[in-house]
């Protein structure tokens, strides 16, 4: 069941993402966790939370979605990276609260275990998503099977070449596999926060909420998922005809 906020731009969707993440946000909190421009406006929305009303992160942990296949820890690039910069080195979390998947060692089997590792958990409260311009969810591309779980990914092309602004050179340096929560994993969230931006997203969000269900956009699978709040902005909701 779709909740879709549409608001005017970016600022306002990571105000709105905030007030769904707050109320989520309380000692014992399982959070799953996204990288990606879209979710930045809200970490910094967190951030201040944080340092101004004293929100405490103490008691909560995390799960993120994915991470790129073969970047050490330390890479300027890596997942691991991202949140600490945007997010966790700004925060009181506990380091062993933090969970990235691998994408180094038997990937295999760490895939596996972080999904064991998210179920004794007792599940994530809130899972936070971003959308692929191919309708991606997490790294899992178009085509994965929808009782996939945490496993490891071929990006698509499209998907490279998105993300090739953050590397020197889509070649040699864009990684071409990551490890990623599956759409298996992220359905057994207890609640599911997507947020979105942008024309390049646009076909996206219509296929997610006005498509079928198909494996052809992993996004769609959420039609299924009892509680899921989307935010987009003007540009990313333009080509809706029924929201
Ligand atoms: C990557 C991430 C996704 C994210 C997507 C969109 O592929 N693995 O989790 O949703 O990028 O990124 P952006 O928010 O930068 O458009």
């Amino acid at each position: 069941m779709f909740k879709v906020i549409r608001v005017k731009n970016y600022e306002e969707l990571s105000k709105e993402a905030f007030k769904v993440m707050r109320a989520c946000v309380k000692p014992g909190a399982v959070l799953g966790l996204a990288t990606g421009s879209s979710p930045i406006g809200l970490y910094k929305e967190m951030i201040k939370d944080h340092k101004e009303n004293g929100t405490s992160y103490a008691e909560v942990s995390t799960y993120n979605l994915d991470e790129y296949v073969g970047l050490p820890l330390n890479h300027r690039e890596s997942y691991y990276t991202f949140m600490h910069t945007n997010l966790f080195n700004e925060l009181d979390i506990k380091e062993e609260n933090i969970h990235v998947p691998s994408g180094l060692g038997d990937i295999e089997k760490k895939c596996v275990e972080y999904d064991e590792a998210v179920a004794k958990a007792g599940g994530v409260d809130i899972q936070l998503l971003g959308i692929g311009s191919d309708g991606h969810i997490g790294f899992s591309e178009p085509g994965t099977p929808f009782d996939q779980g945490t496993h490891v990914a071929v990006l698509a092309e499209s998907t490279r070449i998105d993300n090739q602004r953050f590397f020197n050179d889509l070649n040699e340096t864009t990684p071409t596999q990551a490890c990623t929560m599956g759409p298996k994993t992220i359905m057994t969230a207890k609640k599911i926060l997507l947020v979105a931006n942008g024309v390049n997203k646009a076909d996206a969000i219509k296929a997610m909420l006005e498509g079928p269900v198909t494996e052809d956009c992993p996004a769609s699978i959420l039609q299924r998922h009892a509680d899921v709040t989307v935010i987009i902005d003007e540009a990313a909701g333009s080509k809706l005809t029924k929201y």
